[in-house]
């Protein structure tokens, strides 16, 4: 669907942990958004901060969406401080979202961190549209305080398995290393991630390796988030050369493999 300019009512609002925020946004006029799109939200009517924060959809519903988000500065901070029943200034959909895969494949839906926020929202469309597809998700964090955070919004019907850095829940180590481990996630497996950039760098290394298809949601510093400023442009490699693209625009969601060449320094 086209992006619009338009206004959501905040219904719920729950705090997750020590930092992580939940909202539920009554906006029907965004229920045909994909998983992988985002949206543009305006902090406060004031002009601090100035610029809109993009937020991924974590959830779209037939009355509206969802959001999860870490509070990081300024803007997702207020954000945070918004009453339910607040009226938010939203730009969306934006970007372009996840493919799907046409048949029953497996997904394996690899999260770093907050990076979790899409990947329920295609978990969620992938049980709903593909029931007999294998949904799994493979997070990693930290420490064990962001895990209890996000498991309250990964849908039933996805299998689970837990890496934190600490070892202070499931595997310890990288999210990464446990999917190379896990020799479930076979070459049929179509993989989708979204977490910090060396994740996604040794995801695509790792699916470089095993054949797999790899697409990732990447997040860069945006202004407009509309394709205008080319302020978010990253460089892709293909076998022809490189080019710049937009994350807003032609992203956020790229295949891994066009983003991180075999050489290339995170
Ligand atoms: C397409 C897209 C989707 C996103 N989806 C989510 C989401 O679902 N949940 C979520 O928690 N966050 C998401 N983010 C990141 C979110 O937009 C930033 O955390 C937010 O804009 C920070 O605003 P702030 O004013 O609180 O922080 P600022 O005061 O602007 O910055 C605080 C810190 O956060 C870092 N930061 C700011 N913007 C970004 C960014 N775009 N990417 C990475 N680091 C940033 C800064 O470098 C700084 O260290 C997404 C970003 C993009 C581009
Ligand atoms: S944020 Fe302006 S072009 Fe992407």
């Amino acid at each position: 669907m086209q992006a619009q300019h338009g206004q959501a009512r905040l219904t719920q609002k729950k705090l997750s942990g020590p930092d992580t925020v939940h909202m539920v946004l009554d906006a029907s006029w965004l229920n045909k958004a994909k998983p992988g799109q985002f949206v543009m939200l305006r902090v406060h009517n004031n002009t601090e901060p100035l610029l809109r924060r993009p937020i991924s959809l974590c959830a779209v519903t037939p009355t509206g969406i969802e959001l999860l988000f870490k509070i990081r500065g300024s803007g997702t901070e207020l954000m945070s401080a918004w009453p339910v029943g607040h009226t938010v200034d939203i730009i969306g959909p934006l970007g372009n979202g996840f493919t799907p895969a046409l048949t029953q494949t497996p997904a394996c839906l690899v999260a770093g961190g907050i990076g979790i926020a899409p990947l329920i929202c295609m978990a969620r469309w992938l049980l709903s549209k593909r029931p007999a597809c294998d949904v799994r998700m493979f997070l990693g964090t930290q420490t064990s305080t962001d895990i209890d955070a996000y498991i309250p919004f990964i849908p039933d019907g996805c299998t689970l398995q837990i890496a934190t850095e600490d070892g202070s829940r499931g595997e310890h180590g990288f999210v990464t290393d446990m999917l190379a481990a896990d020799s479930s996630s076979n070459q049929t497996a179509m993989i989708y991630g979204c977490g910090p950039m060396p994740m996604l760098k040794a995801l695509a290394d790792l699916t470089r390796r095993t054949g797999q298809t790899c697409q990732i949601s990447l997040e860069a510093h945006m202004a407009c988030g509309i394709g205008a400023c080319l302020g978010c442009t990253v460089p892709t490699h293909t076998p022809t050369g490189s080019t710049n693209v937009r994350v807003c625009a032609e992203g956020p969601v790229f295949d891994a493999h066009q983003i991180f060449s075999p050489a290339k320094p995170v």
